[in-house]
């Protein structure tokens, strides 16, 4: 009997811990890190809008610029805010400790979260806030409820609330439709976001644009050599084409008095 009740209590064990996470819709974002025009807007976003609470400290600003093909003038008049040298790693002046009497929890670094969260979760958490009276802050989030973090985009995307929608049956990705009148199939949803019109300084799809810009610098920042290692692969690939060549005609000539 004892053994059964462990046993038991094993296989609930996992669907347990699974029910803390939040199940909902991530959407996808499709990232491309050569683009050097939407990592320098990213770039610009992150250093106006979230380097007032979070570092990326394992990135220099000198190494950042040259990555993105940002002089250093530029750099230093446009990116760096506080008194850091090009140098300078991205570090913040705010004080972790004071950030969790503010905010409840410590605004953490940024320089890794790509790999941590993702991107597809990092371009839906950042376009999910929504105002919930009830929150210190005035903000919620439904990928990352209860969040401390306040609606720090709220100028550009605009005002977001959440409500219930008639919204279509989704199973296995797959969009339902009644097999008989071929209409979809809906179903009441409580955790609908809706825009509302005309209360942001964006359009919807720039605001999509301007957060995918920014997952795509925090992904970069996640992972710096990537840039890197497809520009090297580039070389590589044109030396073994080039190399191929000559390496063919040698042959040629090598074994043109054995045949
Ligand atoms: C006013 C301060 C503040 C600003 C500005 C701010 N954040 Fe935050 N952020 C926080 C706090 C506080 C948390 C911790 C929330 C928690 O754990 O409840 C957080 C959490 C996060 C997380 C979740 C990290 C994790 O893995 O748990 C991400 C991602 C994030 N912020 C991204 C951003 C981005 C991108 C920006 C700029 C658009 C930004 N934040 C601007 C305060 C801020």
């Amino acid at each position: 009997m004892k053994k059964l009740f462990a046993a038991l209590i094993l296989s609930v064990l996992p669907v347990a811990s699974f029910a803390a996470a939040v199940n909902v819709q991530l959407d996808k974002v499709d990232i491309d890190l050569t683009d050097k025009a939407a990592l320098q807007d990213g770039l610009r976003t992150f250093s106006n809008y979230c380097m007032g609470c979070h570092s990326a400290k394992f990135q220099r600003y000198e190494r950042v610029a040259n990555d993105l093909g940002i002089p250093d003038e530029v750099m230093m008049d446009n990116i760096v805010f506080s008194d850091a040298k090009i140098g300078d790693h991205m570090n913040i002046g705010m004080q972790p400790a004071d950030a969790k009497v503010w905010f409840g929890a410590a605004p953490p670094d940024l320089t890794l979260v790509a790999r941590v969260r993702g991107e597809d979760w990092l371009y839906s958490y950042l376009r999910s806030f929504y105002e919930d009276p009830s929150r210190p802050l005035g903000a919620n989030n439904t990928v990352f409820p209860n969040v401390g973090m306040p609606n720090v985009m709220a100028d550009l995307q605009g005002r977001q609330v959440i409500g219930c929608k008639q919204v279509q049956v989704v199973e296995d990705g797959k969009k339902i439709y009644d097999p008989l009148t071929g209409t979809p199939v809906t179903h009441e949803a409580c955790d609908q976001l809706t825009v509302l019109p005309n209360t942001g300084s964006q359009s919807e799809a720039e605001f999509d644009e301007t957060v995918k810009n920014l997952v795509t610098f925090l992904s970069y920042s996640a992972n710096p050599v990537k840039l890197e290692s497809q520009r090297i692969g580039t070389y590589v690939l044109l030396f073994l084409a080039f190399f191929f060549v000559f390496a063919y005609l040698l042959k040629r000539e090598y074994w043109k008095d054995v045949h």
